[in-house]
């Protein structure tokens, strides 16, 4: 694996050319975007897209996103631009939106798992942007960590979740928006938000009229975006989240049963002993910190991680969705639910 330093906002010519080389041969490279580190490989190429599956270790039914360097470029992957469509681009590309349209035949099925559309989103980082009009092909990438980890927002989050299974590495340092990108289902008449990220929806409802959202809780097999598990974007350790007032018992609990405490606060005092990593009380703020600080908490040996619960707002729906999916089902610290 090569990993190459790279300026977020003036990124290296030559190495982006040597970048969108490997992608052109079908080789895989992780690249920044500004929600969270991609894998990317040609998207046209089936072979390609089955070494992202094989690297990430992504169960088959999990579709892929695709990026494209503009919205022009969607119709390479995409039969279908819907008046809609093109509003929601005005209003939010390029950015961490993801839209779902029907899919054109030369996508092979290994992107989409084999449905009949296909995810798609135009990325605002510069080196990604770079990337993308270097190769000039369709890019697809999932969050570049292993399947059910927590996805990277650092080059060195990649590098210790993929290692030697990526061939290169574009590490422009952490990236911003910090969560994944919002994904909105364009395929049927009514808009359906499957995956909510940082583009709140109240902004989308503002450029789409009324959306439909999926209920986090419904079995997998009944939803319209087959990866969207419950359980994802996990740290090692086990996550509870509890109020504020509760943040210091439920550290007092793991330490009682000599476990390592991590605490990820906004207004809770931190806790006696517990590794403590604080976050503002703003929903993109805390979004762009939220991964690294778990990875940190991660790597400082914790065996849970107790959060503050997050404010209730819609701009907090992104985060609230990432929390609930890290977290052990139900139980609190003491509870013995590892
Ligand atoms: O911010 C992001 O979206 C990042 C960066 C790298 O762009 N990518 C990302 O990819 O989070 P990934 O693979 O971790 O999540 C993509 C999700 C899948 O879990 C899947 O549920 C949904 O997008 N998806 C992809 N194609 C779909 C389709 N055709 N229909 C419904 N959902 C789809
Ligand atoms: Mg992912």
């Amino acid at each position: 694996m090569e990993l190459l330093s790279i300026d977020p906002l003036h990124p290296d010519a030559a190495a982006i050319a040597h970048a969108a080389e490997l992608l052109r041969a079908g080789r895989l490279v992780a690249f920044p975007t500004e929600t969270v580190y991609g894998l990317g490989a040609n998207a046209l190429d089936a072979r390609a897209v089955e070494r992202i599956y094989a690297a990430k270790g992504r169960p088959a039914y999990n579709p892929l996103i695709v990026h494209v360097a503009s919205a022009e470029l969607v119709s390479s992957v995409a039969t279908e631009w819907p008046e809609r469509a093109a509003r929601l681009a005005d209003a939010f590309w390029p950015g961490p939106l993801t839209m779902v349209l029907p899919k054109r035949s030369v996508v092979p099925d290994g992107v989409t798992a084999g449905l009949p559309s296909v995810a798609v989103r135009v990325p605002s980082h510069p080196v990604a942007h770079a990337l993308l009009a270097a190769a000039q092909i369709p890019v697809a990438a999932p969050s570049a960590n292993r399947s059910m980890m927590l996805s990277p927002t650092t080059g060195s989050h990649v590098a210790r979740s993929l290692g030697d299974a990526v061939d290169l590495i574009l590490d422009a340092g952490p990236t911003t928006v910090g969560i994944e990108s919002t994904v909105v289902d364009l395929t049927s008449a009514e808009p359906v938000l499957l995956r909510p990220g940082t583009i709140s929806l109240v902004q989308l409802e503002a450029v789409l009229g009324p959306v439909r959202r999926v209920s986090a809780s419904s079995s997998d097999a009944a939803r319209p975006s087959p990866g969207m598990l419950d359980r994802h974007y996990s740290p090692r350790a086990a996550l509870f989240i509890a109020s504020t007032a509760e943040v210091a018992r439920q550290c007092a609990n793991v330490q009682a049963r000599g476990q390592r405490a991590g605490a990820l606060v906004i207004d809770a005092p931190a806790p006696t002993a517990a590794i403590t990593i604080r976050l503002a009380r703003d929903a993109g703020e805390y979004a762009s910190g939220l991964y690294a600080a778990l990875h940190d908490l991660d790597d400082a040996g914790c065996d849970a991680i107790i959060v503050e619960q997050v404010p209730d707002g819609p701009a907090w729906l992104g985060v609230r969705d990432r929390l609930a999916r890290a977290a052990r089902s139900g139980g609190e610290s003491g509870g013995g639910h590892r």
